[in-house]
């Protein structure tokens, strides 16, 4: 990690800092990813439910694929990487962790506020009134569950062609175009507006670190790539950060 001395940047609670997470950083809690090696489409199980799922999306076929996926992420915990999230969100003043992840990890490790670009496969929404509930329990009785108004409830996860909530993608820009340190961690950055955020971070003048097992589509663009585990580097980068700040705030000569 000597090349957080390099830095041109203070270690400071003041700077603006970003987190834009993928499903890599899940990977070793077990959650699978969804390209390549270790992706879940690797799992006959899931290609077959996977087929049943679809439009309009509060049908039985979607909730057996989702309540397979569900309990698998029902057996696993956040890892290493999880927390070193929940350590910067209380350091620094301002501080966003943007999520394309939909297993509600980041929450159970304790970060207090998370922007779900893709939604969370924990709730369900009515397709009639939009109303959004919790729904934590897995297995789920009867598929479909319905609404307390008679509609049955589709789960609460962006699919493909679907556009995103605006306030949460509004915010995510937000954060993210006024960033001073960006870092993305465990995505492909294949999958747009999320793959974006950290292009305007760079535009911006933010420092954009990745943190990926693989070099990925965002590579070539960030200004340091780290290749490695998640559940590792993570809290590596962040103990070397603190150390930084430790070593600026000695007074000279000691
Ligand atoms: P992908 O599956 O596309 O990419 C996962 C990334 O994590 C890859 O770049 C891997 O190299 C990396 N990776 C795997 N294990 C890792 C580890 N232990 N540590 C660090 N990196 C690791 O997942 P996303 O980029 O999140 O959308 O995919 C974006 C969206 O595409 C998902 O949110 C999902 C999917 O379709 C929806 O569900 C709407």
């Amino acid at each position: 990690m000597e090349f957080i001395d390099r830095l041109a940047l203070v270690s400071d609670p003041r700077l603006r800092v970003v987190a834009l997470t993928g499903a890599g950083i899940s990977a070793e809690s077990g959650v699978p990813i969804f390209r390549g090696r270790g992706s879940m489409w690797e799992n006959e199980k899931a290609r077959t439910l996977a087929r049943k799922a679809g439009p309009p999306w509060n049908t039985k076929g979607t909730w057996e694929f989702y309540e397979w996926r569900r309990g698998l992420v029902h057996r696993c915990k956040p890892n290493a990487g999880h927390p070193a999230l929940v350590d910067m969100e209380h350091y620094f003043q301002d501080f966003g962790l943007i999520t394309q992840n939909v297993d509600g990890l980041h929450g159970r490790a304790g970060s207090g506020r998370v922007l779900e670009q893709h939604g969370n496969m924990w709730k369900a929404r009515c397709p009639r009134d939009g109303e959004i509930v919790d729904l934590p329990e897995t297995p789920i009785g009867r598929l479909p569950p319905y609404h307390s108004c008679g509609t049955a409830l589709r789960p609460h996860v962006v699919q493909f062609g679907e556009s995103l909530d605006q306030g949460t993608l509004k915010a995510a820009l937000g954060v993210s175009s006024r960033a001073n340190l960006f870092l993305v961690v465990g995505t492909s950055g294949v999958v747009s507006p999320a793959s974006q955020m950290p292009l305007i971070a760079l535009k911006n003048g933010a420092t954009v670190i990745e943190v990926n097992r693989d070099a990925t589509a965002l590579t070539p663009h960030v200004t340091i790539s780290l290749r490695g585990m998640a559940a590792e580097i993570l809290p590596r980068f962040w103990k070397a950060f603190l150390a930084k700040e430790a070593r600026e705030l000695k007074p000279e000569g000691e």
